[in-house]
């Protein structure tokens, strides 16, 4: 800790050189340490934005940064990644602070094991690593809820990411508790963290600069004079930028570079370039093709950025695992991540080189200033298990803890739970021939038993509420069993709530008439996902009889299997149905049969030599009760019925006689183009015909699409689905339709190489709106690859015939 002497004359000489100083008291880590600060580094520790370059010690810096987020990695080989990261030529490493993994309950800090923030920035310094704190409190990071704890929603009109006066004081607890970890180890006090950012992509959000103001100045306060920044997108980041922090631009590989940074070369002509997000990957989506980005893309972006000195942080340099209930969901819509963050970065899942790596270590061994590459280190060697069988289970309907009793319908959180399912049991009317049943919203996959039998499933990601009831006797018994996965972790649908969000209808026609009932009078059953939860069940021999069409029960799945040796291994789950797994008491996450990942990663220091038992909570049930260890992992096998398209068999868009209501053709180039219809027109259904490409070629592609009202303002794209896409690309990446609605700049719909213009999309606006004009953004690469060039739009209030 920094000598409350030093610390002054620390202040003075900054304050002489013209450096911005505005001291608070710098927070103590209570605990007996030594000292992190050399005697003779209160000069010489300084980080800073010069002109046109950062500054470490007065000299030229360019932040060659790796993300890496210490609670995906196993602790046992913090270590070994970061080495990692430093072998490839890297500076600094780049890291997120996940507010509800160190705050599970208000007030209840956990800053221990995996959450052990100090000990981390630590060792990236023990290997002459510097540090970027990203301390939130939103991060995103495809992490549950963007790393907000879920028990925020407990006030249920809460504004998150708002000056709501609860949201902004457990914030303020929330920053004291980091800068109590590790406020003593900025530069300035001998610590590794060069730069703190405040809040994150705050642009794709809102417009809020108050509220970002707050945030901070709460980080001013808790970190002294460490260089705050901000990351936004270039085309949104002057939205909320503030006047006396560094601006940096977050985008992904293949983008056109120059074009990232000319508003901002614009704008602060003197300004540090710091790319603070440079996306290796992607990440993957339950039922969507495995996300890969060309090493090739990557290597060119790297060595564009430093031959011109830019900075950067590469996200991720070495991704890790989303353990247990921690995978976050993306949004429009409901998209939940899978358990693998292996993101196509550099450095795998489970921490191996990749040709990704290799290639990226040569391009930055040219730029090592004189300084030689570290050696890399040895990687951990996976190994195989033999099959495990799983010999006991605990069904689930035999296992439910004691019910409540309430009228109305509550959300998991107004019953104080964060993760796990959910049953709802009423009892039913008499139902003479059928009922529609309508689930007001099932968050996240419902499944509906009628006297114990499975009538069906509601999934969310689907936009499915409704299902069919068959007849049925007065008093009979219905369940709505519901699994909540990941909250949304982007966009304004955080807010999202679990369990079953509003009502419960019966609709029944009795002579023609439309009879509705809200059921009332619910017995709950709530199912935390907790170890305990699984622990505590009454177990009993799993017996092959019990199998009902091809599939043992709902319920939890026990097997002990014994290791001679340990090493990292991938558990195969590819005979099971849906659910969360367990080993030696590890969360180790989620399991889904549709895929596109099919086993988790098994780190071998979490293995025992001798016996190990493995919890398997499976809500459809397994095909075989049974498991084993790869030696490689299986993360691109895709198993779904629906197809990924945005056209039906047989379907071809017929536009004779519409009039489009604008005819027009887009300029080339990167950004953002907008354009006004002749007049306002009223209509819910919006087709995009594509007439030519600017490349003369026969691709369209689009980044991002708006659609502006009367007023000339965005419409809110939540409620939008696209009913129609003549040409997807799902092929060569998950470029279908959607995408032009997902709110990430980086990704975008394509049609297919070798498919003829024209190509069109019609998107159902979710109601009838005032449409005046449009906003299109292509492709992100210098080319603009499927740039449109002519193009016609129509709109209308009903749907177009196909
Ligand atoms: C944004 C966020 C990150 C992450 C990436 C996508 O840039 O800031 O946290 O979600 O998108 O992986």
């Amino acid at each position: 800790m920094i000598g409350k002497k030093l610390k002054h004359m620390a202040v003075a000489v900054l304050a002489t050189m013209g450096v911005c100083v505005s001291y608070a008291s710098t927070p103590a880590a209570a605990r007996n340490e030594k000292s992190v600060v050399a005697k003779d580094s209160v000069l010489a520790s300084r980080f800073e934005a010069g002109n046109g370059t950062f500054l470490l010690e007065g000299k030229p810096f360019v932040v060659k940064a790796a993300e890496l987020h210490y609670p995906r990695i196993p602790r046992e080989y913090w270590d070994n990644r970061i080495k990692l990261c430093k072998a490839l030529g890297m500076n600094t490493i780049c890291l997120y602070t996940f507010w509800n993994a160190h705050e599970p309950e208000p007030d209840k800090f956990d800053f221990t094991g995996q959450n052990d923030l100090r000990e981390f920035v630590k060792l990236c310094q023990a290997n002459d690593m510097k540090v970027i704190l990203r301390p939130g409190p939103y991060v995103c990071a495809e992490w549950e809820m963007g790393g907000l704890p879920w028990w925020l929603l407990k006030k249920k009109d809460i504004r998150l990411r708002e000056q709501d006066p609860y949201f902004m004081e457990r914030v303020d607890k929330f920053q004291k508790a980091v800068a109590d970890q590790v406020g003593d180890l900025t530069i300035g006090n001998g610590g590794p963290i060069i730069m703190v950012q405040v809040e994150n992509e705050y642009g794709s959000y809102g417009t809020d600069k108050e509220y970002v103001g707050e945030i901070r100045d709460m980080l001013r306060k808790n970190f002294g004079d460490v260089t705050l920044f901000q990351c936004d997108w270039s085309s949104n980041f002057l939205n909320n930028g503030l006047d006396d922090l560094i601006w940096t631009m977050n985008f992904g590989t293949g983008a056109n570079i120059d074009q990232q940074f000319e508003k901002l070369k614009e704008v602060r002509p003197e300004s540090p370039l710091m790319c603070s997000e440079f996306w290796s990957g992607w990440f993957d989506k339950w039922g969507a093709n495995h996300e890969t980005r060309p090493a090739a893309d990557m290597i060119a972006g790297i060595d564009e950025m430093l031959s011109k000195g830019i900075s950067f942080s590469l996200y991720m340099t070495h991704g890790g695992t989303n353990w247990g209930h921690w995978a976050g969901a993306n949004s429009p819509g409901f998209a939940p991540d899978v358990t693998s963050y292996d993101y196509d970065a550099p450095i795998s899942e489970s921490g191996q080189t990749t040709p990704k790596y290799w290639e990226l270590r040569k391009t930055l061994a040219k730029y090592m200033d004189g300084e030689k590459q570290a050696r890399v280190p040895a990687t951990i060697k996976s190994m195989s298990v033999p099959t495990i069988s799983f010999t006991e289970y605990a069904p689930i309907f035999d296992n439910l803890p004691a019910p409540r009793s309430e009228e109305n319908i509550h959300t998991m959180e107004e019953f104080d739970q964060g993760f796990g399912s959910i049953l709802y049991r009423t009892t039913l009317p008499e139902i003479k021939t059928q009922a529609l049943l309508t689930v007001n919203e099932p968050h996240d996959f419902a499944q509906i038993f009628l006297n114990g039998k499975y009538i069906g499933k509601l999934d969310r990601r689907n936009g499915e509420k409704e299902i069919t009831l068959p007849a049925c006797k007065e008093g009979s018994r219905l369940d709505i069993f519901v699994e909540a996965m990941g909250r949304i972790n982007f966009g304004r649908a955080i807010k999202d709530f679990k369990g079953i969000t509003d009502n419960v209808t019966l609709t029944e026609m009795r002579n023609n008439h439309k009879f509705v009932c809200d059921l009332k009078d619910w017995q709950v059953f709530n199912i935390e996902d907790e170890l305990e939860t699984y622990t505590s069940m009454k177990y009993e021999p799993l017996d092959d009889k019990a199998k009902v069409d091809g599939r043992y029960p709902r319920g939890v799945y026990r097997a002990k299997f014994n290791l001679k040796k340990t090493g990292d291994t991938f558990l195969n789950f590819e005979t099971w149905g849906k659910g969360l797994v367990y080993v030696n008491g590890h969360p180790m996450g989620r399991i889904w049969e549709i895929g596109p990942q099919q086993t988790l990663f098994m780190p071998g220091c979490w293995l025992k030599k001798g016996e190990n038992e493995i919890l398997v909570f499976d809500i459809l049930g397994p095909r075989e009760a049974k498991s084993e260890g790869l030696k490689e992992p299986i993360i691109d096998k895709l198993l779904v019925k629906k197809p990924l398209l945005h056209r039906n068999e047989g379907e071809n868009l017929d536009l004779s006689g519409e009039t489009p209501q604008l005819v027009s053709s887009f300029a080339g180039g990167n950004g953002w183009q907008s354009a006004k219809l002749d007049k306002p027109v009223n209509g819910r259904y919006l087709c995009i015909e594509a007439v030519d490409a600017l490349d003369g070629g026969d691709i369209a592609s689009v980044a991002e699409f708006y659609v502006l009202n009367d007023k000339g303002e965005r419409l809110s794209r939540e409620p939008w689905t696209v009913t129609y896409a003549d040409s997807e690309d799902i092929a060569n990446g998950n470029h279908s339709a959607d995408k032009i609605f997902d709110l990430q700049e980086s990704t975008y719909w394509s049609s297919v190489p070798g498919v003829k213009f024209p190509h069109s999309i019609v998107i159902d606006l979710g109601g009838s709106h005032n449409i005046s004009g449009i906003e299109y953004l292509p492709r992100m690469e210098s080319d603009v690859p499927g740039g449109i060039s002519r193009y016609r739009i129509y709109v209308k209030d009903t749907p177009f015939k196909k």
